[in-house]
């Protein structure tokens, strides 16, 4: 249990990890603290969770007491603001340094979208709803690029985050490297079949974000579900075990997000999702909608011409 997973570069991603976004300041240090001491080997990051200090102060209380860096899997994302070639390697160096290690293991492209430079979130001033501004000058080519040229001695691998089939064609054949992983929200209801096999046919691992539903329209949790309560009832497992494993049987890696002591040590105990079980898991898809991946804000202008193409969510 709690596999190592070898990526396309040879590299080996830990098949269960923590996801940190949303964990609440003051409550985040702790939550990597314990889950590192209950065996957690892989910590899932990005500097738009602005945690990434508290992190750091944690990641210094274990490493090396409780575990050697080389034998922790730590990725970090590339905000949206700073795609511009010039800006790429100077924010990784922002996230090591408030991560407080020398590198990152795997270092993704957040989304597929550039915000103006500077503007970490732009909020439209006279919206009350989450619209950001897009900034289409900005070539995702260039953004892939610059990752491509990131010094080896600070990033072991790099990836995509929330791509589609068009986005990683479009930066995998301009520059001829392919993202070793491609992180999105995953799980039953959004199994988005077409982006698996294109995956699996260029050999790009995904990571499945939210794999209990959070973040799901309506608010309503997958654990809740009686669909998956029923299967956990017959495991004699949490349903959040059940969803784990679900991602796992697919061959991705998870990174559920918890800050309470209890479920980080349900999440990271796997359970073996029978065959009939995994079935009808598949079959929620399509059965309460969203089946396609939408972005979680609109954009104030999209224009049709983007080259970063907004519009397909
Ligand atoms: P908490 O941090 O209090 O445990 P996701 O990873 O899909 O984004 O879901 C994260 C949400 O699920 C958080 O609100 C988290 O709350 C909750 N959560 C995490 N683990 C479990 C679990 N084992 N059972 C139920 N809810 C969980």
């Amino acid at each position: 249990f709690n596999k190592k997973i070898t990526l396309a570069n040879g590299e080996q991603i830990p098949q269960i990890g923590l996801g940190t976004w949303l964990s609440a300041p003051g409550e985040v240090g702790k939550a990597v603290e314990i889950a590192i001491r209950q065996g957690y080997r892989h910590i899932d990051e990005a500097m738009v969770y602005k945690n990434q200090p508290e992190v750091g102060e944690a990641l210094k209380k274990v490493i090396p007491s409780v575990v050697k860096r080389e034998d922790l899997f730590i990725t970090s994302k590339l905000w949206n603001h700073d795609h511009r070639a010039a800006d790429v390697e100077r924010e990784l160096d922002e996230t090591l340094a408030q991560l407080g290690v020398d590198y990152v293991d795997l270092y993704l492209v957040h989304w597929p979208i550039a915000f103006p430079a500077g503007a970490f979130v732009t909020r439209h001033p006279d919206s009350s709803k989450e619209e950001f501004i897009v900034d289409t000058s900005v070539d995702l080519v260039e953004t892939w690029t610059a990752m491509t040229e990131l010094p080896k001695s600070k990033v072991k691998s790099i990836g995509v985050s929330n791509f589609s089939i068009d986005h990683i064609k479009g930066i995998a054949e301009a520059t001829g490297v392919w993202p070793v992983v491609n992180q999105i929200e995953a799980h039953p209801l959004l199994q988005q079949p077409e982006l698996e096999a294109f995956c699996k046919e260029h050999n790009i691992h995904i990571t499945a974000y939210s794999p209990l539903g959070h973040g799901l329209e309506g608010k309503k949790m997958l654990t809740e579900y009686p669909e998956v309560q029923e299967i956990a009832k017959k495991l004699n497992a949490e349903p959040a075990q059940v969803l784990i494993a679900y991602g796992a049987k697919r061959g991705y890696s998870v990174v559920p997000k918890s800050t309470n002591e209890a479920r980080l040590k349900t999440n990271f105990t796997q359970v073996e999702l029978p065959e009939e079980d995994y079935e009808k898991l598949s079959a929620l898809y399509g059965k309460y909608g969203r089946t396609r991946f939408n972005i979680p804000f609109t954009y104030h202008y999209a224009p049709s011409d983007l080259k970063w193409d907004v519009n397909i969510f």
